[in-house]
């Protein structure tokens, strides 16, 4: 580990830290919750993907936001909590989508159990859920969560048909990202500054903090998808490839290309027919055009955004964490 990674690394172990005791209540809801009676293969599945851990970043986006607004009833965990079972039903649902084999270091549940159990117990996560959402009595975070969890399948139905066509530019990409991932990371901060009662235009600092953030993360995860090492990321490297997903490290080196290089793209992603090495020269094509350097610019441009939004936020230690967590999303190796 380098010294910029040692530095910046940090800022995500300091959140946990301070959140700590949140985090605890936030892990036995979550733990409770997760239960059912009637159908043991739903504690089964869902234990291997919890227990497996995750960086638990959107339920302490949620806690740090209602936090920092002097929140100090007991709804930020439920609303955590609901954050955090959203989360792991769509990772469980776009394993499926996706045919992916590994999460968080294991294999993943539709590889160890089977595509049925993985969609219906993300069924059921999301449905407790709302559940939980529910039980805070605020309609207001519930249309906020409610309105998340659509655009969030929006935005996987979407990439669906845009990420195998070569048109697919970085406008249509962004609105990829916005739905699948930013969404919730803005649902997350914003729900915490509502159930704090904050003013309308903290809660709007708050909202486009999360989009941001939410932005820069999957434009990371895109690169650690071509540049990661599996040991850290606990996924497959070359997922994307092998999946021909058009994303923004591709988008960057096919507006680039000639036309060899063009028929290599269509061939590849557009037909889906792959060869060996096939993976290599696609790195080389990246490397070539500088798509991964300038996809990283791009991650660091919207956590610039990010700053800028949480410096309207009033001055409060959570604050600064937040602000040096975007760091970390860009720095992040895993
Ligand atoms: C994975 O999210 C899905 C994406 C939006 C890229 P995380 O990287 O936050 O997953 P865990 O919860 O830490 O495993
Ligand atoms: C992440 O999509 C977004 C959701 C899970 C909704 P990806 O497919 O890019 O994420 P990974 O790489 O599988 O974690
Ligand atoms: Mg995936
Ligand atoms: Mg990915």
């Amino acid at each position: 580990m380098n010294k910029v990674r040692d530095f910046v690394i940090k800022p995500h172990e300091a959140l946990a830290e301070h959140l700590s005791d949140d985090m605890e209540a936030v892990n036995a809801l979550i733990a409770e919750r997760m239960a059912s009676k009637h159908a043991p293969r739903i504690p089964e599945v869902t234990r291997h993907l919890v227990d497996a851990g995750g960086k638990r970043l959107r339920p302490m986006l949620t806690l740090a936001a209602a936090r920092l607004c002097g929140y100090d009833g007991p709804y930020h965990h439920h609303l955590a909590a609901t954050v955090e079972f959203i989360h792991t039903a769509t990772l469980l649902h776009d394993d499926v989508v996706d045919e992916s084999g590994q999460r968080r270091g294991r294999p993943t549940a539709n590889l160890l159990w089977d595509n049925k159990s993985s969609v219906l117990v993300g069924d059921y996560l999301f449905s407790r859920s709302f559940q939980l959402m529910v039980e805070t009595g605020n309609l207001r975070v519930l249309d906020i969560l409610a309105n998340a969890s659509a655009t969030i399948a929006e935005g996987e139905v979407l990439q669906l048909t845009a990420a195998q066509d070569l048109k697919t530019d970085e406008a249509i990409y962004l609105q990829v990202v916005r739905g699948k991932t930013a969404a919730l990371f803005s649902a997350a901060t914003e729900v915490g500054g509502v159930i704090a009662g904050a003013d309308e235009d903290v809660v709007k600092a708050l909202f486009d903090y999360g989009d941001k953030l939410g932005i820069a993360f999957q434009i990371v995860d895109d690169l650690l998808d071509y540049e990661g090492d599996a040991k850290a990321t606990g996924k497959n490297v070359g997922d994307d490839f092998r999946e021909r997903k058009l994303t923004l490290p591709v988008i960057k080196a096919i507006a680039k290309a000639d036309h060899e290089e063009r028929a290599f793209w269509k061939r590849t992603i557009e037909k889906g027919r792959q060869e060996d090495g096939d993976l290599e020269h696609a790195l080389d094509l990246l490397a070539k055009h500088d798509a991964l350097i300038d996809t990283r610019k791009d991650a660091i441009a919207y956590i610039d955004q990010a700053k800028s939004a949480m410096a309207r936020v009033p001055a409060h230690p959570l604050r600064d964490m937040l602000i040096n967590l975007t760091d970390y999303v860009v720095a992040r190796i895993n």
